[in-house]
């Protein structure tokens, strides 16, 4: 697995290997010769038409026979990055290397000797330009507290951010780091809220070199304590609340708990808490008020040179363990990716706004909200609320308002969506959009044909791509403009990614789906590069290993099948089921806990928990409240279980190990279609669980 050279050198891992990139190319390449690359369907007057020479900034991206030429002859792949990362970033140091990987030791590598800042490449390279514009939404649900609420969101005002502004904004937060002790390197711990503030805070660490760790504004003050301590956060960045559909969320107070513990107030020097809802005793003693004291540094902090590979952030994410993994994203490789493909997945014109209503707590924010748009000089848009508030209409609302050419969501928010009325949807003017994005979990064909259908009058692209925390970009969706969509989840490899399905064994009807490589990939996990290596490179040698199941149909689009480990998926928020099943045992009363995911209508899968309560316990009205309390309380209300089945034993084999299977199947109303139990070491435990498991529906 270890070479410098271009991925069609690679050899096969296995002979089960089918290696799909020579297909989808040649397969890509009859698609659109001799077509524009906009195709047929989606031109709208908002479009710009895209130019024919190469080379040009705002010319269509890689329509060049040229790059049909590299990807089918000479480098392959690498040759496509190298060239895509020379015209989207702005480097101070040119690379000479495109790729080195050794991935027997984990190691991935781009752009090798290229010297560049991201918040440069993203802001200071676009100083000169014509001035798109950050346009945060913020209907400023700060008033819509007080009684009624719907009527003071009339008052409230956008807040829009020039890219000057932003440069401005950065600086300064740059600067207060700075002078907080932050260095290249050291990692800051990022807790906040969907305004400005935050992508002023991402890109300011960017600048310094800093590690930005967002951690997500939903998870509970055990699991912010423990991201802390995992990354070695010296500084913490949050706000005194969030403001959430109306609701007030007390982050500075959750920090305070994460930081009410020894280690973590003994590594924590510095809390700065962005007002947001200036609420009073927001600031704590010896917090640093941060906007006051970026009013007080100068708009200039000259940018640290980095090299491609070091970091440019870490984002948690969970694996099938309990413990969750840090995965640290480089600088380069990175930005390449997410600037590509934020222009040419979704078809991001020049003037295009582009709206992807993500938190930034999730990769999708990161890249979609964030890095991708502001690296392409886009207007893009921050979401600070929930879909349902103050009505089912408000992304169509703001569709409106804003214009919106690309929108961007989730499956869970559309299925949330399509129960209300059509009328919240029509009765505003959708004629902006183009192309209509998802992400994170399967979009269901009946969500994806309300999408297309309700929303997108028929006429917009649904972009359904697949991608992980891990490889930083979508690594699968459709191509824009070729008609050529399946409902559901029938995808194409993006230009430049090699995925493979691949096999244990002949027998083995799992099939799992796996990507060769591509810059955008993460490069380690915080603190711990062996299980890096042995989790994505070490199950198929030379490959990444997504731990999804795929398998390919007659015309080779590539179809995934869901997790093939212990990881679930609730609503687009990614989470192991070891991680809840160790939040109940913190119930004193449980003695084992069992959690998988089953069907569920709006969140895609649901949590549901089997447990065991400690000899002596008692079940009360109570119980199953406490029980979720428990889980709220150590990761956050998104883990906490959708039923919760006490249950006097469990299915295990002989070997003690609980048979996930059966209880998914049981979870799932699947009785007849449960496999063998023969193995089972308590057979009879099957039959009592599924009597109370009909009892309970
Ligand atoms: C799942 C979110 C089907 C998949 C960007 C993956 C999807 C996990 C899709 C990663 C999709 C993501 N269709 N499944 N379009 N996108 N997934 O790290 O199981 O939060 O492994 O990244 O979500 O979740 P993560």
């Amino acid at each position: 697995a270890s070479s410098a050279s271009s991925a069609s050198s690679a050899s096969s891992p296995s002979s089960l290997l089918q290696p799909h990139h020579r297909h989808h190319h040649r397969c890509h390449l009859r698609l659109l010769n001799g077509q524009q690359w906009r195709g047929v369907s989606t031109s709208t007057a908002a479009a710009a038409p895209p130019s024919s020479s190469s080379g040009e900034e705002h010319g269509p991206l890689m329509l060049h026979p040229k790059f049909w030429q590299t990807l089918d002859d000479s480098g392959g792949p690498a040759h496509f990055w190298g060239e895509q990362a020379r015209r989207h970033i702005t480097w101070y140091h040119d690379f000479h290397t495109v790729q080195h990987h050794d991935t027997d030791r984990g190691i991935v590598s781009w752009f090798l000797g290229g010297i560049l800042n991201a918040s440069c490449a993203s802001n200071c390279g676009r100083c000169n330009n014509v001035i798109p514009v950050v346009k945060p939404t913020n209907y400023s649900e700060l008033h819509a507290h007080s009684a009624n609420s719907q009527l003071h969101l009339k008052l409230a005002g956008v807040k829009q951010v020039s890219y000057s502004e932003l440069h401005a904004q950065v600086c300064k937060l740059a600067n207060v780091l700075k002078l907080a002790g932050v260095k290249k390197g050291d990692r800051v711990c990022l807790y906040m809220p969907m305004t400005p503030y935050v992508v002023y805070a991402m890109l300011a660490c960017a600048r310094i070199g800093a590690v930005h760790s967002v951690v997500f504004a939903g998870f509970s003050a055990t699991s912010l304590r423990s991201r802390i301590l995992d990354a070695g956060c010296k500084v913490v960045i949050t706000a005194d609340e969030a403001v959430r559909g109306g609701k007030r969320i007390p982050l500075r107070q959750t920090v305070a708990d994460a930081l009410a513990s020894d280690g973590c107030a003994d590594l924590v020097s510095t809390v700065l808490v962005q007002r947001r809802t200036g609420v009073e005793g927001g600031l704590r003693a010896g917090d640093i008020d941060l906007i006051d004291a970026m009013a007080k540094e100068r708009p200039y902090c000259e940018p640290e040179m980095l090299f491609s590979e070091e970091p440019l952030f870490m984002l948690y994410t969970s694996g099938s363990t309990g413990q969750p993994k840090g995965l640290v994203h480089s600088t380069a490789g990175y930005m390449t990716q997410a600037a590509v493909t934020h222009r040419a997945i979704f078809d991001y014109q020049p003037g295009d706004v582009y709206a992807c209503v993500a938190d930034v707590g999730w990769i999708t924010g990161h890249s979609y909200v964030v890095y991708g748009p502001l690296a392409n000089g886009a207007t893009t848009l921050l979401f600070e609320s929930i879909p349902t508030y103050p009505d089912s209409g408000r992304y169509w609302e703001m569709v409106e308002r804003y214009g919106i050419n690309q929108f961007f969501t989730t499956p869970t928010a559309i299925r949330r969506l399509m129960k209300d009325a059509d009328e919240f949807v029509t009765k505003y003017d959708r004629s902006s959009l183009r192309v209509l994005g998802s992400a994170g979990e399967p979009l269901n064909p009946e969500a994806w044909k309300w999408y297309h259908n309700v929303v997108g009058d028929g006429r917009c692209d649904i972009i359904d791509s697949w991608w992980q925390t891990e490889t930083g970009a979508p690594m699968l969706a459709p191509l824009v403009g070729t008609n050529n969509h399946k409902p559901g989840a029938a995808m194409q490899p993006f230009f430049g990614i090699t995925p493979a399905i691949l096999n244990d064994d002949v027998r083995s009807a799992v099939l799992r789906a796996c990507v060769y490589r591509n810059p955008s990939m993460a490069r380690t996990i915080h603190g711990d590069h062996e299980r890096y290596t042995s989790t994505y490179w070490g199950v198929y040698p030379g490959y990444y290993f997504t731990g999804d199941g795929a398998r390919r149909d007659e015309d080779g689009h590539l179809w995934i099948t869901g997790r093939v480990d212990d990881v679930i998926n609730v609503s687009g928020h990614r989470m192991g089921t070891a991680e809840i099943e160790s939040a109940l045992l913190e119930h004193g009363g449980v003695a084992e806990a069992a959690v998988v995911g089953y069907p569920h209508d709006v969140k895609g899968q649901g949590v549901y928990a089997y447990v065991i309560l400690k000899a002596g316990e008692r079940v009360t009205a109570e119980t199953a409240d406490e029980l979720k309390a428990a889980v709220r309380r150590s990761i956050g209300g998104l883990a906490v279980p959708d039923v919760i089945q006490i249950t006097p034993d469990l299915p295990k084999t002989r070997s003690g190990k609980i048979m996930r299977r059966i209880l998914r199947k049981i979870a799932a109303n699947q009785y007849d279609d449960l496999g063998d139990v023969t193995t089972l070491s308590n057979p009879e435990a099957v039959t009592a669980i599924i009597d109370d498991h009909k009892a309970i529906h």
